[in-house]
């Protein structure tokens, strides 16, 4: 199956930066937590300052990582991930700081090692991609991102969502057969539906707060999917659902959130 063909189906629920909620997020142990729990999983990534494509949400690693306990990376505040070196980024942990981890190390995960996960377990992935724009050319992350998926050979296991509406589309440029998503919060584009067709995506991703049932119902009509971040409540998992959306990001993976 591919996953175009995974996103018809209902009520589907992906693991928000892996089983967040189980373990830390954007690592191997998340993607490990999520097998069973969920239909897809979605993570973020960026990039080293030697263009090592990390998963990682934030744009700095004080939050997820040790590294305002390390002396030697103090010069390096605010500890932006793209003024890092690859090397660097593996000297950190990525587990202790979560509270269910607290003894546990946990070592970065790439993205050329998140898909390897992927292709080993016959499992589908929604890669974010963040806004890196104060640090790199847009054409330069697509480009690494795109051959890292080519590389793996899992274009049909791969979706591609960012808030940087820029990269998408030199993403269904260089992966044209790559599924691709906006990501909004806030405020939806002006003349929404045009918008979108003009960057060339096959779905919409939202945020709770703009979810409107008319809209929903006018983008699924002219083939759009819609998916809607964060959603740990089961209940309004399922009234999103009666209303057309395709599928929710969840936190909550303890068991799957069984909404339908
Ligand atoms: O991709 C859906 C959701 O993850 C977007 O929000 O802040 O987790 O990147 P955020």
């Amino acid at each position: 199956m591919k996953f175009l063909e995974l996103m018809k189906k209902k009520g589907l629920v992906a693991a928000h930066r892996g089983a967040r909620s189980i373990a830390p997020e954007n690592t191997l142990s998340a993607l490990k937590k999520s097998i069973g729990k969920c239909d897809f999983i979605e993570i973020d990534v960026q990039l080293s300052k030697d263009r090592t494509v990390i998963v990682m949400h934030d744009n700095t690693l004080q939050r997820t990582t040790n590294i305002a306990e390390i002396d030697s990376f103090r010069d390096k505040k605010p500890y932006r991930v793209c003024d890092f070196m690859f090397e660097e980024l593996c000297m950190l942990d990525y587990g202790s700081w979560f509270y269910k981890y607290k003894n546990h190390k946990e070592p970065l995960l790439t993205l050329k090692r998140a898909l390897e996960f992927i292709k080993e377990n016959s499992l589908f992935i929604n890669i974010e991609i963040k806004d890196m724009s104060n640090c790199f050319e847009d054409r330069i992350v697509i480009e690494t991102i795109a051959k890292e998926i080519e590389e793996a050979g899992v274009q049909e296991r791969v979706l591609i969502s960012s808030f940087r509406h820029e990269y998408l589309i030199i993403v269904k440029e260089k992966l044209p057969n790559v599924p691709s998503a906006a990501l909004v919060e806030g405020r939806d584009p002006d003349n929404l539906l045009e918008y979108l067709k003009s960057l060339k995506v096959d779905a919409y991703h939202i945020d709770n707060a703009l979810v409107d049932k008319t809209k929903v119902k006018m983008l699924r009509e002219t083939g759009f999917f819609v998916g809607v971040y964060t959603v740990n409540n089961p209940q309004l998992a399922k009234e999103l659902f009666e209303i057309g959306v395709n599928y929710i990001f969840s936190d909550c993976l303890n068991k799957k959130l069984k909404v339908i």
